[in-house]
């Protein structure tokens, strides 16, 4: 156990690895009507009444302007077997959606098909957390099915939910 006083964001990040999370895939369209989507492992419930969940988008990134101000998103959270498309949402490349299979939801929204949940969200508030927006949204529309592992995150791996690491390829067909 190291103890660490002030610690710099590598050091910090390592020990918030520490935090397991599930993993959600935020989507929403740009003003020009194309699809955009980012990884994001900071998706958390806030309240039941009203219906309001978070997440928080990173200052540099380049569809924060699109996630955070866009009047709707939508939250995605990936089954075990979708690492790969966590990974995909991540990269710096034009084509996130390459292989996805999804469809229009509510305001227009990319739904994931496969996902274990979706929350179709209207953009509720925006508020500053230092390098990232913290960004709220109302749910107007869930799906989500009861069975089924989640894809995990934790010390910068992704776990399949058996505490093994999950598949870094695609292990099923399907999705256009
Ligand atoms: C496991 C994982 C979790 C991530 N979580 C977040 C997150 O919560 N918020 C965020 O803004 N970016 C997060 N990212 C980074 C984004 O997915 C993406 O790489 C970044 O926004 C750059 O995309 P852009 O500049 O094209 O928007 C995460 C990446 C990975 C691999």
């Amino acid at each position: 156990m190291a103890t660490v006083e002030s610690p710099d964001p590598i050091t910090l990040r390592r020990a918030l690895g520490s935090f397991a999370t599930g993993i959600a895939v935020v989507t929403g369209r740009r003003p020009d009507g194309e699809p955009f989507g980012l990884t994001a492992s900071s998706f958390q419930s806030l309240s039941l009444d009203p219906p309001l969940v978070l997440y928080n988008a990173q200052k540099g990134a380049a569809s924060l302007a699109f996630l955070a101000e866009r009047p709707a998103f939508c939250v995605n959270i990936l089954r075990r077997d979708q690492a790969w498309m966590a990974r995909q949402f991540a990269e710096h490349r034009p084509d996130r959606f390459a292989g996805v299979a999804w469809e229009a939801g509510w305001s227009d929204c990319p739904v994931v098909e496969g996902a274990l949940a979706t929350f179709e969200c209207r953009l509720w508030a925006n508020y500053d957390g230092g390098d990232h927006v913290i960004v709220i949204g109302e749910v107007m529309r869930q799906r989500f099915v009861e069975v089924g592992d989640p894809l995990l995150y934790f010390r910068g791996s992704f776990m399949d939910g058996s505490g093994r690491d999950a598949p870094a390829q695609r292990q099923c067909t399907g999705g256009s």
